[in-house]
């Protein structure tokens, strides 16, 4: 089963070819960051308008690397929420299209569970029951990957989510309120590693207390310290407070997979992509006796390869997706 696959719910205008929901034959990512920078976050119409420019030129080079012609291919899949609702509609609508002009079926995929998918296409032998840290700039969950009562079907149980702030989106405020520029991970990530992790002891948010997460008080403890010393060395403050942050992802995954007996903890999504949570990850699960699934960075972030992954799953589980499916900017993953 090949399928071409495109992501377009944020800022990379994504395709790629994956066959049989395990080998990546292709996956292109043009970012817009760039475009975006100037105004310190995704802007959302700039967004949309670049989505359409990319996406012709994104699909046939996916193609063309793939050395897969569309008469080979078994199905055509696109993010449909959640994501910004004018760049979802241009990927949804891209892929219909293609689906409908080669007489393909379409699927529309989640793409929350991509970035849950993520980790199988690079590591097969991935265990269930698996605890995933998800961590992005719009979720921050912790979610129990398990067997379901179907041959081969896959749950996914909530154990925790954040109540205001998703991680990745308090790096980019921190950063921002830093100057350090758009996105903020990054930044924060290179900057802070010059500086002392243990110089500022900024609050865990809800640490001890279940499974939830909580980033605003941490993001406004930032803000009082610079104004209180703003002579502090960023760098400082950067790595303390990336600390705080990957404290608690950390402390929160291994106590969810001691509690629910998981074989693995994985990681997905952008702030997966952050060296020291991939450290700290690992090492606790060494510590804990635990498989560690940690992406390739290309794969933490958004990319059409999990897309296309996923819909291979889904097309064997659920079926193709209608064409008059709607997108859904707040389309939530289906729980048990
Ligand atoms: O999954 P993603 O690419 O897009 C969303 O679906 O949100 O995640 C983007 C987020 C941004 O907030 C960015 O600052 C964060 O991931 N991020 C990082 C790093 N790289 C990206 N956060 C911490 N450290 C990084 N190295
Ligand atoms: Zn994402």
């Amino acid at each position: 089963m090949k399928v071409l696959a495109i992501e377009t719910s944020c800022d990379e205008t994504a395709a790629a070819v994956v066959e049989d929901a395990r080998v990546v034959l292709s996956s292109v990512v043009s970012s817009q960051t760039d475009l975006h920078a100037a105004f310190g976050g995704v802007v959302p119409e700039v967004a949309s308008r670049a989505h359409l420019e990319l996406v012709g030129p994104v699909v046939s080079q996916a193609l063309e690397q793939a050395g897969t012609a569309p008469g080979e291919l078994s199905a055509v899949a696109a993010t449909i929420g959640p994501g910004l609702v004018g760049s979802l509609l241009v990927g949804a609508s891209a892929a219909k299209a293609y689906a409908w002009a080669w007489g393909l079926p379409f699927v529309g995929v989640n793409h929350m569970e991509g970035h849950l998918h993520a980790a199988f296409l690079e590591d097969p032998s991935l265990s269930l029951p698996t605890v995933v840290l998800l961590v992005s700039g719009g979720h921050t969950m912790l979610i129990c990957m398990q067997a379901g009562a179907a041959e081969g079907s896959i749950e996914y149980r909530l154990l925790g989510e954040t109540i205001d702030d998703a991680a990745g989106e308090a790096f980019d405020k921190v950063a921002r309120f830093l100057g350090l520029g758009y996105p903020g991970g990054p930044a924060i990530e290179r900057v802070g590693s010059e500086g002392r992790a243990d110089a500022v002891a900024f609050p865990r948010g809800l640490a001890g207390q279940g499974y939830d997460f909580s980033f605003s008080g941490l993001k406004t403890s930032v803000v009082r310290y610079m104004r209180a010393n703003p002579r502090a060395p960023l760098a400082d403050v950067a790595a303390s407070f990336q600390e705080a942050v990957v404290d608690v992802l950390v402390a929160k995954a291994r106590k969810a997979a001691r509690e629910v007996g998981a074989k693995a903890i994985c990681i997905g999504g952008g702030v997966a992509a952050n060296t020291s949570l991939r450290e700290r990850v690992t090492a606790a699960c060494r510590e804990d006796g635990l498989a560690a699934f940690i992406p390739s960075r290309r794969m933490c972030t958004d990319n059409a390869a999990m897309i296309g992954a996923t819909a291979c799953y889904r097309l064997r589980t659920d079926g193709p997706t209608r064409l008059d499916a709607p997108v859904d900017p707040n389309l939530r993953l289906p729980l048990v």
